[in-house]
């Protein structure tokens, strides 16, 4: 006997919310990927835009239960990149056809205000038109502020969990989620293209947590949201946990497709590192935004956030071409311009932020 067809989703209702992330009805998250996936080519079309990935510290004063990059793991042997190695990268990501640039490192204090600022205005005065995406962790606002004056336009903290006793779990007692909560307020008051974002599948998550981070994201409304699958990484207190699966990776990319219909997404590293097709099947599931690695060959395996990871031994040439036939592979069409959120006017937000008049 056939089943009945599935009633259309109420993405208002907690208990229909629940459903969909609880589900493994194959016919149910099928019709679920193909509609973010209509939703996503609404407003994107079957573009996939291209971010050149810059790791430029791996020192970070947090210890994260669950991050390679720890100030505890003495395993790893640290790396920062110079003021000139970074604008080296930025070159050849130029060079690439990358116009956007997201600077990601730990929470560095040698990264001091001063020291960032002069990056992004060298990088700024260098590529005017680009897009300088920062990823530095919590900061003062007053710090967020001088490097958007400096010319970052966007910024990508994930808020990992929204719920405060799930966080505390994941962190140490000297992290809390108001101040990460806090953090990305100040960063869309001031201007930014603010990405937020979690893992799935992180320790001690359950289908409760997972509603509230959609519902998080939902009352934030960022531009850009970050998902992967938790990892375990070996030298962490985490490293013997299960990881995240597949399938509830996918389906948090398409409910959060279907609540930020214009939202950029990206099919994350992690996810292509737990499955070989992971970032392409995420592109289906409504991702539409990839982050190719351009930092140097010979730092990649020390920005060891997770194990496993993949493209650690590519060039960043290597990388753009095997990810834009990964991407025409699937009917997808690679798109190298700076690719704003939909929607978005970075001259009015800009103006207001210098107090202009609008
Ligand atoms: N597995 C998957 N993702 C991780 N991150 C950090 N550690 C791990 C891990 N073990 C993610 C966090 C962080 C981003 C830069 O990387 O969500 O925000
Ligand atoms: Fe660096 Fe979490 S370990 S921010």
């Amino acid at each position: 006997m056939r089943s009945a067809p599935t009633p259309p989703l109420d993405l208002d209702s907690d208990a229909d919310l629940l459903r969909m992330i609880q589900t493994d009805d194959p016919a149910e998250m099928e019709a679920l990927f193909h509609s973010a996936h209509a939703v996503r080519r609404r407003h994107y079309g079957d573009g996939v835009y291209f971010r050149g990935l810059i790791e430029f510290t791996n020192y970070c004063k947090n210890d994260c239960y669950y991050c390679g990059i720890r100030r505890s793991n003495a395993k790893l042997t640290r790396y920062r990149l110079s003021h000139a190695q970074i604008l080296a990268c930025c070159r050849q990501g130029d060079a690439l056809g990358y116009r956007t640039f997201v600077l990601q490192g730990g929470e560095d204090p040698h990264c001091t205000d001063a020291w960032m600022e002069s990056v992004v205005r060298d990088i700024r005065a260098e590529f005017p038109r680009h897009a300088i995406t920062l990823s530095l962790g919590e900061r003062s606002r007053a710090s967020y502020e001088r490097l958007f004056r400096a010319g970052a336009d966007r910024y990508l903290l994930r808020h990992e969990t929204a719920d405060e006793t799930h966080y505390r779990r994941l962190h140490p007692a000297s992290m809390c989620l108001r101040a990460r909560k806090q953090c990305l307020f100040a960063l869309r008051e001031i201007g930014y293209q603010v990405g937020a974002g979690f893992m799935v599948g992180s320790p001690f998550q359950t289908a409760t947590e997972l509603l509230r981070d959609l519902r998080f994201l939902q009352a934030l409304q960022p531009q850009m949201v970050g998902i992967g699958p938790f990892i375990p990484q070996a030298d962490t207190p985490f490293g013997r946990y299960p990881g995240g699966t597949l399938t509830m990776t996918l389906k948090m990319v398409a409910l959060s497709r279907l609540l930020l219909p214009a939202a950029l997404i990206p099919a994350t590293t992690a996810l292509g590192t737990i499955a070989p097709d992971g970032r392409e099947r995420g592109l289906l599931a409504g991702a539409n935004v990839v982050m190719p690695n351009l930092s140097p060959q010979r730092v990649r395996k020390q920005y060891a956030l997770y194990d496993n990871k993949i493209c650690m031994g590519d060039e960043a040439a290597e990388c753009r071409t095997c990810l834009e036939a990964r991407i025409r592979r699937y009917g997808l069409a690679p798109d190298l311009s700076r690719g704003d959120c939909a929607g978005w006017r970075s001259d009015v937000r800009r103006e207001a932020a210098a107090g202009a008049p609008a």
